[in-house]
């Protein structure tokens, strides 16, 4: 019998450093990565709007990939989607959230939660800082604009003076931890912690979730016990809405799938909210 993958979603490239840890971790799991680009950003969606459609390519993907467990590697996805994906869904589903638990045990300044403006919008993160942390000055930090440039990328200068400005600003309100609440900026969280200097910790939830996946995947005894098939990646386009090149997509995401050793499973048409 052919062993059936874990599937890896996020907006975009976000969750692939999430995927990487699966890959180290547990190399007998094959892994189909889901970059929802028709959907992006999340970030900036209405709430109801992310639930509609990151529940609809829940549902397409167990029809099309028949996953075993669906990491969703997207905080935005998992503060907004993650009640309604486990209800619609028979798999058991892994997501992921800003590690506040692990930033308040670290420094003494202020813990500046890096997200999405739905991320910080939404009450979870500052419940975990009011459970964990009420001897800490919690504070969210709404920065879209860092996700984009991950997702496409920015030339040299501009990217440094990003990275430049948002540490100045985090530096002059005292933080000396940053949670990166939103799998985008794993991406940059080398480039952001050189920008923020020695003295701020830059921390992310990789490790946790990782281990989060191993543990349902062991309880539910859906381990593999042999790898059958490559690790792949596709990203969804909506050939109604996209006005982009599906060229020079294509070229991006061969590039991220290479970078990740996965095959290219090239796009995967999506209709709106609806996967077709
Ligand atoms: N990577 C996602 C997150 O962790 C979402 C980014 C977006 O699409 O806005 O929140």
């Amino acid at each position: 019998m052919k062993s059936r993958p874990v599937a890896v979603l996020d907006s975009g490239i976000g969750g692939l450093p999430y995927l990487s840890w699966l890959q180290e971790h547990l190399p007998q799991e094959s892994l189909i990565y889901v970059a929802d680009h028709a959907n992006f950003p999340y970030g900036e969606k209405s709430p109801d709007q992310v639930r509609e459609f990151v529940v609809d390519l829940g549902r397409g993907l167990v029809d099309r990939y028949d996953p075993k467990l669906l990491l969703v590697a997207c905080n935005t996805a998992s503060v907004l989607a993650l009640d309604a994906l486990r209800s619609a869904l028979s798999i058991p589903v892994v997501g992921v959230v800003p590690a506040v638990k692990t930033a308040v045990g670290i420094g003494k300044g202020t813990v500046a939660v890096l997200a999405t403006p739905r991320t910080v919008e939404d009450g979870y993160w500052e419940n975990l800082a009011r459970e964990f942390g009420s001897h800490r000055v919690v504070k969210g930090y709404a920065a879209p604009d860092l996700v984009t440039m991950v997702e496409e990328g920015a030339p040299d200068p501009e990217r440094r003076a990003r990275l430049t400005s948002w540490a100045q600003r985090l530096r002059a309100d005292g933080a000396d931890v940053v949670v990166l609440g939103c799998t985008h900026y794993l991406h940059i969280a080398e480039d952001l912690g050189r920008e923020l200097g020695s003295s701020v910790t830059v921390v992310d939830s990789r490790d946790g979730v990782g281990r989060q996946v191993a543990r349902v995947l062991r309880d539910r005894s859906l381990v593999s016990t042999g790898r059958q098939e490559s690790d792949r990646l596709v990203f969804t386009i909506d050939p109604l809405r996209h006005t982009e090149n599906l060229g020079e997509l294509e070229a991006r995401y061969r590039t991220w799938a290479q970078r990740f050793d996965l095959e290219y499973a090239g796009p995967w048409a999506v209709a709106g909210a609806k996967v077709r």
